[in-house]
């Protein structure tokens, strides 16, 4: 429907779908759990997922399909699902490609509550994690993939510290090992960066952020292409017959059979629902991710031109600021800009972070990224605080530091409040 469009006409049209009875124009709400059947057969035939016509909302919704196309379509992917949250979109892509025993490569530059998930929960359930430094060369990540490794995971921006995985880099390694790359692109939004196009086989969102924007929903999205191959020797799940002598993913979908699998197994088994009404709101935000995303870079843009030679701030944290060693990485990477997360270490560690926090008027203090609003948060004693204070230095999170998601507001009036909230904390 959209090929030769481009991404500002397909964030507003892509994957919709004019509802046949009514002809609403906005993709309507579709809040109801299930779909009627025309006939016996017909219920037996969308069960064995050989229908064109939907069972059950629980994995398959009108509104939440036009959403996660509308999210493909811009990633450059064929088709995604949507599920509850972005730890949820997480925790899916990972159970869908991997098991007890298995092995997943990651950066050693994440989410917390990424490294939360996998030293935890999938760590129970058996799964190995191995991080290697963000800037490790190629040849390092090929001699890391085992036999038993199933992903090779990376955030194309990090949270909260903006360190840009080389995703290019990464996609030879995927492509040189058979093993899929698997980015959570949130901080970049698809405006700013597609890791299908250096190589990606899955993209992940937590839609709570930019894509939504507006801080009203909680959700998540997994989003695939169709060009990589999954082998049969790492991925067997996909090459077994399904019941009844039905082919298996890979023999029906071919390079889409880990989303098949994903859409048909793993989220109608686990059921992360993502509901319609922030399905709804989703695709509102959606529909101007590039004119925010452009308003959001300029803005944070201005508050680091503002902040890094402030006296009262050590450093500044942004891709392509003084002193990121990876510069170069953010330039081929984000040509179009590198997000709105800017975090700034200040001199006066914890007590200077609480004193600052304490007095911003118009930026909110709060957990949360990607809103139209300026939020900012002490990691330390919030998103890391269950962590030991040298595993906190270990990951660069410093007493000082404090994470601003810069939002949409008029520059100057963010750089006025957090100008006024640092008088007064100079060395
Ligand atoms: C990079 C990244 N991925 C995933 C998540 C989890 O998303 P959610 O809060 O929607 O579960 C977050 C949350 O902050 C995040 O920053």
């Amino acid at each position: 429907m959209s090929a030769g469009w481009g991404f500002e006409t397909r964030q507003v049209h892509a994957g919709a779908v004019i509802d046949s009875e009514a002809g609403a124009r906005v993709t309507p709400i579709y809040q109801s759990a299930g779909y009627v059947f025309e006939s016996f057969d017909d219920g037996a035939l969308r069960f064995a997922g050989q229908s064109a016509q939907r069972a059950y909302s629980r994995n398959d919704n009108p509104t939440n399909v036009v959403a996660a196309r509308r999210i493909a379509d811009l990633e450059g992917g064929v088709d995604g699902v949507l599920v509850a949250s972005g730890q949820a979109a997480i925790a899916a892509a990972l159970q869908a490609l991997a098991r007890a025993g298995d092995h997943v490569l990651t950066t050693d530059r994440l989410y917390e509550g990424t490294r939360e998930m996998v030293r935890g929960s999938l760590a129970r359930a058996g799964l190995e994690f191995e991080a290697l430094p963000i800037d490790a060369d190629e040849e390092r990540w090929v001699a890391a993939v085992r036999p038993t490794t199933r992903a090779i995971y990376a955030e194309s921006i990090a949270n909260p510290l903006g360190e840009v995985a080389d995703l290019a880099l990464l996609g030879r390694v995927a492509a040189r090992t058979g093993v899929p790359l698997v980015v959570d692109n949130t901080v970049a939004t698809p405006y700013l960066c597609r890791p299908l196009e250096h190589g990606a086989a899955v993209v992940i969102h937590s839609t709570s952020k930019w894509l939504g924007g507006h801080g009203s929903v909680i959700g998540g999205a997994i989003v695939w292409g169709d060009g990589f191959a999954w082998s049969p020797e790492r991925f067997p799940h996909l090459h077994e017959p399904r019941p009844h002598g039905a082919p298996s993913f890979a023999a029906r979908f071919g390079g889409s059979a880990y989303g098949a699998h994903l859409r048909a197994v793993t989220v109608l088994e686990h059921g992360p629902t993502f509901p319609p009404t922030s399905a709804f709101l989703l695709l509102h935000g959606i529909e101007t991710l590039s004119l925010r995303m452009e308003r959001h870079v300029a803005n944070a843009h201005a508050v680091l031109a503002a902040l890094e030679p402030h006296p009262a701030v050590a450093r500044v944290h942004y891709p392509g600021a003084v002193g990121d060693a990876r510069a170069d990485v953010a330039q081929r990477m984000l040509p179009r800009g590198a997000g709105s997360i800017v975090s700034i270490e200040l001199h006066g560690g914890r007590d200077a972070a609480r004193a600052f926090l304490d007095r911003l008027r118009l930026v909110s203090q709060m957990t949360h990224i990607g809103d139209v609003r300026s939020l900012a948060i002490h990691t330390g004693s919030t998103i890391h605080g269950k962590l030991e204070e040298h595993e906190r230095l270990a990951l660069g999170i410093t007493p000082g530091l404090v994470r601003i998601s810069v939002g949409i507001e008029r520059a100057d009036d963010i750089v006025a409040d957090l100008q006024q909230a640092l008088g007064g904390l100079e060395p």
